[in-house]
């Protein structure tokens, strides 16, 4: 629903003339992904009209249902529509959406001439008509067409006939040839690679049987000796204590398979760091791992020179070495800790935690982000791992496979481990502390209860509560990003948390809805006492509400500060790789939420992607940008996530030490408030971000896809 002032903010935008589809000098996201060209019927020659596939309102870095549909608010922009008397006996015109089968039929509502808001949409590839009508409460469709337009996503549909002359196997060339050339196993390929795994009920693509990536497979080798890894527990910090946390090789079970994974201390994930705000604590860092790494504290707004981040605040801890943290905690909200050195190896062998920091205050150590009475709270990290027949899929060894869309797993994960499970008792009142710790997923969770979904009260998101908690029916998480959400479970029965999104057969041309189930609470026993009694409660916090809302009003509606392109460089793929890929990008979906194409994805490596962000201003890339701002201001940064490149995609982009409030998606102002570190860009999107720069030092700024991270996308900001 759409608040009071979200409609005034709206209804006064689509006052203040032509949008972004129609001039050219608004900067709006990618036209040829978010507006939808109108064309006349015959004999109506001088009318024009575009739809702009606005972003529809969400607290998420993407609009999407509850079973992962794109939503987008229509708004119609109409020019030269003659009188419907003119046409027959009409009286007016009516906006009709509907999928490529024509039903069911969604009425948009009345248009005339100028701009109309049409209202949502949720289709994934959909037709609109403008016909002419006697009268404007009609519910069916009866007068003449007058204008016609196909959704973006309807040029999928050429992809089928468009990939058959590249469906033939390749020959093995170059340094990519793999030594098996229909190699499906590891004991196929002298090299050691086996296939990454496909994915049932998908179309493969071919052409690219016996290639391999240019990199050497690598798995943390296996004594026989590690023990199984522990669930993780929960360890609270006080004022001055100091934790050790030992990162060690340790035995974890994906798709039935014993393999070789990293954890903290034994436990995975690693151990819930438990603090009050405003308090120090210290965590004393072995390093038993294989690799070189250091500890990364995401979120914490600390000192810079405890930020760990290999190559800009320390070197590197190497195998068997440590290092002292001194850990700051200035803002209660849910953080975490994972290696920020080959992310896309370490943090997806499971080195990762969650950092809870309460807010301090009256009520004594309440509970992040907003002391709502619950029963129980749960810190739940989600992840995936990238596994097959014959257990994970190797790692690249000097740099990543996976570089262009990241590495996607196939076995879903909540708190280290797959098939989560609870027992809650009726009524019980749970506040979850959603974490995204994989590589490149983005997440769209639910509480499936029969044939419903359970109502989730979103209370916070990475660095603090919302200003206003609202109901959602399901949170969608870009890697990085938490979420807290407040549920109720139902009197008796069971709820199922899963991941409902779209995932794209590339080779048909189809959207295909994809459910993945990641856990199951069942709920039994004696109700809880005492009932949580205002769950029903939406709250809100007067002074956020007050000071982010004075932030947006003030910062929203002028230009930014400094810009970024999210962009891409490419170099000697194979030939067949690159057609293909040329190929996809005719039509770009706003997230890559599912891996459809396991060959495409898996052999881009970091020696031929480099991903880049690139200041337009002065042509400076990732490093060279050497951005510096004064300690205590505000600067407005606008993301522009490059549609022409040759794999469009989702960034999630989070800045080290800071926090900032997204401002606007698509140019569409956020309504709900609440301090981040991490934003989305929707492929083709943009994002405009305040960033509060309060806390001295060198920080990195960079996208959270860990492939993306390591094939170079990240460059560096000073506060001073
Ligand atoms: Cu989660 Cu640069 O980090
Ligand atoms: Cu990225």
């Amino acid at each position: 629903m759409l608040s009071a002032i979200a409609l005034f903010r709206l209804a006064a935008s689509l006052a203040a003339g032509p949008g972004f589809c129609t001039d050219s000098t608004i900067a709006g996201p990618s036209r040829d992904l978010y507006c939808l060209p109108l064309v006349p019927v015959p004999g109506l020659a001088g009318v024009s009209a575009m739809v702009e596939l606005a972003q529809a309102a969400t607290p998420f870095g993407v609009a999407v249902t509850a079973d992962g549909a794109q939503v987008h608010e229509l708004v119609l922009d109409a020019r030269g529509l003659p009188d419907p008397a003119s046409l027959g006996p009409y009286t007016t015109y009516v906006a009709w959406a509907m999928p490529p089968g024509l039903e069911p039929v969604q009425r948009l509502g009345t248009v005339t001439n100028g701009r109309v808001r049409l209202g949502r949409v949720a289709l994934d590839k959909f037709l609109v008509l403008i016909t002419a009508e006697r009268s404007a409460d009609v519910g069916r469709r009866e007068g003449r067409i007058v204008l016609r337009g196909l959704s973006p996503s309807t040029r999928l549909d050429a992809h089928g006939p468009l990939a058959l002359p590249a469906g033939r196997p390749d020959e093995p060339r170059g340094a990519h040839a793999g030594h098996g050339a229909h190699g499906t196993s590891a004991s196929d390929s002298a090299s050691g690679w086996p296939m990454p795994p496909m994915i049932p009920g998908i179309t493969m693509v071919q052409s690219l049987a016996g290639l391999e990536p240019r990199a050497e497979p690598w798995l943390p080798a296996a004594s026989g000796g590690e023990a199984a890894a522990r669930p993780g527990g929960v360890t609270r910090l006080s004022q001055g204590d100091t934790l050790r946390l030992v990162a060690a090789p340790a035995r974890r079970t994906v798709g039935g398979h014993a393999s070789v994974g990293y954890v903290f201390n034994g436990q995975a994930p690693g151990p819930v760091l438990d603090v009050v705000q405003g308090s120090t604590a210290y965590v004393e860092f072995v390093n038993r791992t294989a690799l070189p790494a250091a500890i990364h504290w995401h979120g914490l707004r600390l000192d810079a020179a405890h930020d760990g981040v290999p190559g800009l605040t320390q070197e590197a801890v190497p195998p068997g070495g440590r290092f002292l943290y001194r850990l700051r905690f200035p803002d209660a909200g849910v953080y975490w800790y994972h290696p920020h050195h080959r992310e896309d190896v370490l943090q997806d062998l499971g080195l990762y935690g969650t950092i809870v920091v309460r807010a301090r205050g009256a009520s004594g150590a309440g509970s992040p982000p907003a002391a709502n009475p619950v029963h129980r709270e749960l810190p739940l990290v989600l992840d995936d791992v990238l596994a097959g027949e014959e257990g994970p899929v190797p790692y690249g060894r000097e740099t990543p496979t996976h570089a262009l869309m990241g590495r996607l797993g196939t076995r879903l994960m909540v708190n280290g481990a797959e098939g989560w499970r609870l027992q809650g008792r009726p009524g019980e009142v749970l506040r979850l502390l959603l974490v995204n710790a994989a590589s490149a997923r983005v997440f769209n969770v639910a509480l499936a209860a029969g044939a419903a979904d359970l109502p989730l009260k979103l209370v916070g998101a990475d660095a603090g509560p919302f200003a206003r908690e609202r109901w959602v029916e399901s949170v969608v998480l870009a890697p990085s990003e938490r979420y807290v959400v407040e549920v109720r479970l139902p009197a008796s029965g069971s709820a199922t948390l899963v991941n409902r999104v779209r995932a794209i057969d590339h080779a048909a041309g189809v959207f295909l809805p994809h459910v993945d189930t990641l856990g199951r609470i069942e709920v039994a026993g004696a109700a809880s006492r005492p009932a949580a009694g205002d769950f029903e409660r939406l709250r809100a916090h007067a002074d956020l509400e007050r000071s982010l809302g004075a932030l947006h009003r003030e910062h929203a509606g002028r230009a930014p500060d400094r810009e970024l392109l999210l962009t891409l460089a490419v170099d000697s793929l194979p030939f067949r790789l690159v057609q293909l890929l040329r190929l996809d990008t005719a039509y770009v979906h706003p997230v890559e939420w599912a891996p459809t194409m396991p060959m495409m994805d898996w052999l881009p490596t970091g020696r031929e992607v480099e991903w880049r962000l690139r200041e337009p201003s002065t042509g400076r890339e990732n490093h060279a940008i050497r951005w510096r701002f004064p300690r205590g201001s505000y600067v407005k940064l606008r993301l522009r996530n490059d549609r022409h490149t040759l794999h469009p995609m989702a960034h999630p982009i989070h800045l080290h030490g800071q926090r900032f409030l997204v401002l606007a998606r698509n140019g569409v102002p956020v309504e709900d408030l609440a301090w981040k570190d991490t934003a989305l860009v929707q492929a083709g999107g943009t994002v405009d971000l305040l960033l509060d720069l309060a806390n001295p030092g060198a920080w990195m700024l960079h996208c959270h896809n860990a492939e993306h991270l390591s094939a170079g996308m990240h460059t560096t900001l000073t506060v001073e």
